[in-house]
C-alpha cells in the first residue's frame, strides 16, 4: 500500500467509528440514569410533588421560535459576555446543588476544578460534602502556574433559625476568598419530594454536611436533617412541633424571614455582592432591588419547592421587564442546550446556570464530565449565534424570537 492510500484507509476506518463520547446533555442525562443507583438518581432528578415544574421547566424552551437572520459576517462570533466586571467565556455557570459526593468521586471538588478551568462561576451550596475552603482552594492547588485560579465563585447560603451559624458560614466565604453570597429565598420548608418521604436519604458514613458538621461529633446512627423530618410530618400537630424545636438548622431559611430582616441582617454581615435565587414575579424583583440586592436569579428551585409555579423561562420577561437593567438578572432551570441559552438572553437574561447537567457531567466523568458538558453548551451556544445572525451576545435581541400564533397560521413576534 503506498503511504497515501495507507493514510485514505485510516482516515476512513476513523471516521466510521461511532464515537462513544456523549455530545448532547441528553445523552449525559441517559447515561447517568444507568450508572447512578435508584435512590441517588431519584434524589437529583425528581421535583416536589407529581413533577409539574420540572417538566415545564424543560418544555417551555420550545415554545420559543428562533427568527434567524441571514448574510451578517458571521465568520467569527463572541460567545463571551461580562458581569460583575468579569469576562465570561459563555454566558453558563454552575447553580448550587447539594450533596456532589453522593453522585460519586470528588463531588464539588471535580465541580470546582471544572469551573475555573473553563473560567465561569461555580455556586457552592451549603449543603456540599466538602468544606467551603477546601472547595475554592482545589482549582489553585491543580494549576501550580496559576492559570485556572477560581476567579469568580460564589457561596449559597440560607438565613437559618441560628442566625450564628449563617453568619459564621458568611465569614468563612468572605475569608476563603468567595466573591457574592447567593441568598437561596425559596426555601422557608422543603417542597414535597415524594421519593425522599418513600425511602428517606440519609449520607453515608463516610460523607458529612462538611460545612456544618465536625466530622467527630457525627452521630453513629445517621439522623435525617429537621428540614426533612419537617417534610416527612403526617399531621398538623407533628409539624408545628417540629418547628417549635427547629433552633439549629442552617440548612434552611428561617421561615419567619421578612424582606427587610433577611436583607438588613445579611448586608450588615458583609460587603460581597448578594444575590438573590428563588425570585419568580415582578413584585418580589422590586422588592429585592428596593432592599439592595445586587443581582437575582430567576429560579424555582429546579422544580423542587412549590410545584404549581410556571417554568423559569415564562416568568422571566415579568422580572426583566420590573428590574429595567438596573441589577443583572441571571436565571435556572431547564438549560438543556446551547439554544436554551439563547433564548433566555434574548428574553433578557444577563447570564444563566445548570443545576442537574453539571451534576449528570460529575456522574460521568468527574471534572472531565463536567468540562464535557460546559463544552457541550458553549459549542451549541456558538453554533445558534452563528445560525441566527448573532455575532457577539449583545446581538440576541428579542426580536429574534417568536410564538405560535393563538388564533391563526404563523410566527407571532414577541
Ligand atoms: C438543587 N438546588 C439547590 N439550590 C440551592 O440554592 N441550594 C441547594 O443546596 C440546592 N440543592 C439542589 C440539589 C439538587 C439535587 C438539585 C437538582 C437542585 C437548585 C439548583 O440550584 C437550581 O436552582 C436548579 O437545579 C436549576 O435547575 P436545573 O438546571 O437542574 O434544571
Ligand atoms: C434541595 C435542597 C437541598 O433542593 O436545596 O435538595
Amino acid at each position: 500500500m503506498t503511504t497515501d492510500k495507507k493514510h485514505h484507509s485510516e482516515q476512513e476506518s476513523q471516521s466510521s467509528k461511532t464515537k462513544d463520547d456523549p455530545i448532547t446533555i441528553s445523552e449525559l442525562f441517559s447515561l447517568a440514569q444507568r450508572k447512578l443507583p435508584k435512590q441517588i438518581w431519584d434524589f437529583y432528578v425528581s421535583g416536589s410533588d407529581e413533577g409539574y415544574a420540572v417538566r415545564r421547566n424543560n418544555k417551555a424552551y420550545d415554545k420559543l421560535l428562533i427568527r434567524p437572520r441571514v448574510l451578517r459576517n458571521v465568520a467569527t462570533v463572541d460567545t463571551s459576555t461580562v458581569l460583575f466586571g468579569y469576562r465570561y467565556p459563555f454566558p453558563v455557570g454552575i447553580a448550587p446543588t447539594a450533596m456532589q459526593k453522593l453522585i460519586g468521586g470528588n463531588g464539588e471538588l471535580d465541580m470546582a476544578r471544572a469551573a475555573a478551568r473553563i473560567g465561569t462561576t461555580m455556586i457552592l451550596s451549603t449543603q456540599s460534602t466538602t468544606t467551603l475552603e477546601d472547595v475554592i482552594q482545589a482549582p489553585v492547588e491543580e494549576s501550580a502556574g496559576g492559570q485556572h485560579r477560581p476567579e469568580n465563585f460564589w457561596f449559597q447560603i440560607y438565613v437559618s433559625v441560628n442566625r450564628e451559624k449563617s453568619a459564621s458560614l458568611v465569614r468563612r466565604a468572605e475569608a476563603a476568598g468567595y466573591k457574592a453570597i447567593v441568598l437561596t429565598v425559596d426555601t422557608p420548608i422543603l417542597g414535597n419530594r415524594i421519593n425522599e418521604r418513600k425511602t428517606p436519604l440519609v449520607l453515608p458514613s463516610h460523607l458529612h454536611l462538611a460545612n456544618l458538621e465536625d466530622p467527630n461529633d457525627k452521630p453513629k446512627v445517621p439522623r435525617p436533617t429537621m428540614n426533612r423530618l419537617l417534610m416527612d410530618a403526617r399531621t398538623a400537630e407533628d409539624a408545628y412541633k417540629l418547628s417549635q424545636n427547629n433552633t439549629s438548622s442552617a440548612t434552611m431559611n428561617d421561615a419567619s424571614l421578612t424582606w427587610s430582616e433577611a436583607m438588613d441582617w445579611l448586608r450588615s454581615q458583609t460587603s460581597l455582592k448578594i444575590i438573590l435565587k428563588g425570585i419568580m414575579t415582578a413584585e418580589d424583583a422590586l422588592l429585592a432591588i428596593e432592599h439592595g440586592a445586587d443581582a437575582i436569579v430567576v429560579s424555582n428551585h429546579g422544580g423542587r419547592q412549590l410545584d404549581s409555579v410556571s417554568s423559569t423561562i415564562e416568568a422571566l420577561p415579568e422580572v426583566v421587564a420590573a428590574v429595567r437593567g438596573r441589577v443583572p438578572v441571571i436565571l435556572d432551570g431547564g438549560i438543556r442546550r446551547g439554544s436554551d441559552v439563547f433564548k433566555a438572553l434574548a428574553l433578557g437574561a444577563d447570564f444563566t446556570l445548570i443545576g442537574r447537567p453539571s451534576l449528570w457531567g460529575l456522574s460521568h466523568s468527574g471534572q472531565g464530565g463536567v468540562e464535557t458538558v460546559l463544552h457541550i453548551l458553549e459549542r451549541e451556544f456558538s453554533r445558534t449565534m452563528t445560525l441566527a445572525g448573532a455575532r457577539k451576545v449583545g446581538d440576541i435581541r428579542r426580536g429574534m424570537l417568536g410564538v405560535e400564533k393563538k388564533d391563526a397560521f404563523g410566527i407571532s413576534r414577541l
